[in-house]
């Protein structure tokens, strides 16, 4: 079993969209049962809110449902629960250094560099952005989750025999 925990800064924007595609992904390929996901935020605003009304409808249009899930802050407790913690920007992955204990830092990563599409290091914050931001956090979150999974397929078969 792999726990992966997607971070921004609200909860309700990018960190649910890529909780709910990169599960999608997972159901797909019948990995539910090898791999946990699930999402927070480094700020604690919109804790217990919905996502944003304008993320779950732009990933609705391509299939993934966002309703369910409710925002919540990161605790110190992730770092010892999660075996990847990826941050969706810079700002997000230094909120997260700051507050992890040192020998957990190696858990975590930016989400955009399991990405094939370099031009991006970052999932931009949409929350002022418009619809056009909204469809370009799908379009990154889409190519870093099929990296992320071609990743832990590797990862998870190499430990099978020692899981
Ligand atoms: P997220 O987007 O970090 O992708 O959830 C944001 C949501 C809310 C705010 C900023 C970013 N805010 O300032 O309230």
């Amino acid at each position: 079993m792999r726990n992966v925990l997607f971070v921004c800064l609200g909860n309700i924007c990018r960190s649910p969209t890529a909780e709910g595609v990169f599960q999608h992904m997972l159901e797909q390929t019948g990995l539910t049962s090898r791999i946990r996901v699930d999402s927070a935020g480094t700020g604690a605003w919109h804790v217990g809110k919905a996502p944003d009304s304008r993320a779950q409808k732009a990933a609705y249009e391509r299939g993934y449902r966002l309703s369910h899930l409710k925002a919540r802050q990161v605790a110190v407790a992730d770092f010892d629960k999660f075996d990847l913690i990826l941050a969706m920007d810079r700002s997000n992955m230094d909120d997260l250094l700051e507050m992890c204990p040192p020998d957990k830092q190696n858990k975590i990563r930016l989400f955009m560099d399991f990405a094939e599409n370099r031009r991006f290091p970052e999932v931009p914050d949409p929350y002022y952005a418009g619809s056009k931001g909204f469809e370009l956090v799908l379009d990154l979150v889409e190519d870093a989750s099929k990296g992320l999974l071609n990743y832990l397929q590797v990862n998870i078969a190499g430990r099978a025999a020692t899981d």
